[in-house]
């Protein structure tokens, strides 16, 4: 695994930073087509390679309860259980499918605080192939305004690459294409 960086890395040194680790979780996910193996992967390496990341995680849509996230693979803290569409800034992300970057998690009309330690995060949809809705990465931060463009454009990346071909085409082993 690289070095780990923190939060006062130069925004070309975070951009080149997400450029190597795109690479490395490609490599490492190559011919695993398994989700659950693809969102544990994808949150513990983000995990070890900025280390002011305090969590960092997934929110997946519960196809039993349509209306609603429930906490998938993560690094951290404790995290919420279950967030509705619409509620804090997962939820917010989800329904509106954007990504939405919080600079004070205080000043989000209603923020869930999961540990009062987070001060700020950004937030992505997930989207597979097909454009449906997996669920979104949370990232949080426990200093104020931790994440920008720099982060929305790495992260975005990392996540079309990991996600936006699953699930695999039948026939076509197990990568995602
Ligand atoms: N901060 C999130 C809740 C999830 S946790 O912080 C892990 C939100 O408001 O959506």
């Amino acid at each position: 695994m690289a070095e780990s960086f923190n939060a006062t890395l130069l925004p070309h040194a975070k951009a080149a930073r997400y450029a190597a680790l795109a690479e490395e979780i490609a490599s490492v996910l190559e011919g695993e087509a398994n989700l659950t193996a693809r969102l544990a992967t994808v949150a513990a390496m983000l995990a070890q390679a900025f280390e002011h990341f305090f969590w960092s995680g997934f929110y997946l849509v519960d196809p039993a309860r349509p209306d609603e996230l429930v906490v998938g693979p993560y690094q951290g803290a404790l995290g919420c259980l279950r967030i509705a569409f619409g509620r804090g800034v997962c939820g917010a992300a989800a329904a509106e499918r954007r990504t939405l970057i919080v600079p004070d998690v205080e000043a989000f009309p209603g923020h869930i605080a999961c540990d009062a330690r987070s001060k700020s995060e950004i937030v992505l949809p997930v989207t597979d192939r097909n454009g449906v809705l997996l669920g979104v990465l949370d990232v949080d931060a426990e200093t104020l305004a931790a994440f920008d463009e720099v982060d929305a454009e790495g992260l975005t990346r990392i996540l079309r690459e990991t996600f936006g071909g699953w699930p695999a085409g039948a026939g076509n082993g197990t990568s995602p294409q």
